[in-house]
């Protein structure tokens, strides 16, 4: 007896079920009617008096063991069986939609890397302003029309407070603080009172530039832009400036490029004109210098100051600004390999 008894400790020591089913089979070859436990309980009455006292007891330790193990295997295979029926490894991944950076964020991005390679550094100012940062120390005198409440968004009047028409008022932040020579560009979000169409928003962005140091000329500029023009449309690209007006600047010029689509040989994209106008620039003007408290006969900079919707729009083709606020993922979807 004692030999089976031993001989069922082994096979319980090797027995090793993968599930429920495994431990019932188990449990009916160990302690069912005719299991091999049940039955040393039945022999066990035959057995001498002297030998009942010592075998009593190793056969109950025995079937206590036996259904302590089911008990165990019982408990951990039902949890495992829990988890398996949450994680199906053969099911495939849902669907899953990845948003595509915004055209606006991606022209940023890569006009930031243009301008850091040229050792310009990002600066940037609030977008409720006062008078002074947006139009008088920039030059613009009492009476111009950018002043006029058709064209800016006032918060409050007496002082003026507004909210910003353009970037350039993040210029004379940086003029503030920083020491020389100072080069920076300054990207943002811009507010004007226009109306909404293709071609006009209220909310737009711009990025402006500025650099600060002695004999800083033109040509520095003019060098800089056609660099800028190359890096975002193409090695081919051609500059042209034509002069222009701003108060801040003087002298002042607007900047084309040549239109990609045809060369510059006239499309209905750059209205037959081969050029595409893309921002404005010119020297710092001497009045803002001293205004900002820089000597203007020891120093000299350069600005340009240009609109990220537009610049989005030659480079992807998109011929109305309003998609740029509407946020549908047809639209979006289609930035996703820039
Ligand atoms: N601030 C001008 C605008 O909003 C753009 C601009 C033009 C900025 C010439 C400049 C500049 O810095 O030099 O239209």
């Amino acid at each position: 007896m004692l030999q089976r008894i031993e001989s069922i400790k082994e096979e319980l020591k090797k027995l090793n079920p993968v599930n429920q089913d495994d431990v019932e089979k188990i449990r009916i070859h160990l302690l069912g009617k005719k299991g091999l436990v049940t039955l040393l309980f039945e022999d066990f009455r035959n057995v001498s008096k002297e030998e009942k006292k010592n075998l009593g007891q190793v056969i109950n330790t025995l079937k206590n063991e036996v259904q302590e193990k089911i008990d165990t295997w019982k408990q951990s295979l039902s949890s495992n069986a829990k988890r398996e029926t949450n994680i199906d490894l053969t099911l495939n991944e849902p669907n899953q939609e990845f948003g595509t950076r915004h055209p606006i964020s991606l022209i940023k991005n890569e006009l930031y890397e243009t301008f850091k390679k040229l050792g310009f550094t990002i600066y940037e100012g609030p977008e409720i302003e006062d008078d002074w940062h947006v139009f008088s120390a920039l030059n613009f005198p009492e009476e111009h029309p950018a002043r006029d409440m058709q064209d800016t968004f006032f918060i409050e009047k007496n002082p003026d407070i507004l909210l910003r028409t353009h970037t350039s008022s993040v210029q004379v932040r940086s003029m503030e603080r920083e020491k020389l020579p100072i080069r920076v560009v300054c990207p943002g979000r811009v507010f004007r009172n226009e109306a909404i169409s293709a071609r006009a928003h209220c909310i737009f962005h711009q990025i402006e530039g500025l650099y600060i140091d002695k004999n800083v000329s033109f040509a520095d500029l003019k060098q800089t832009l056609l660099y800028f023009a190359r890096e975002i449309f193409g090695e081919e690209t051609q500059i042209r400036l034509r002069p222009s007006f701003f108060p801040f600047t003087e002298p002042s010029a607007e900047m084309d490029v040549s239109c990609k689509l045809c060369g510059g040989i006239g499309c209905s994209v750059c209205k037959y004109t081969g050029w595409l106008e893309v921002l404005g620039c010119g020297m710092v003007d001497p009045n803002v210098l001293e205004l900002n408290n820089i000597d203007s006969k020891v120093y000299s900079g350069f600005a340009f100051g240009m609109g990220l919707e537009r610049i989005a729009m030659l480079k992807y083709q998109v011929k109305d600004l309003r998609l740029y606020f509407e946020n549908d993922v047809r639209f979006l979807n289609q930035f996703k390999n820039y």
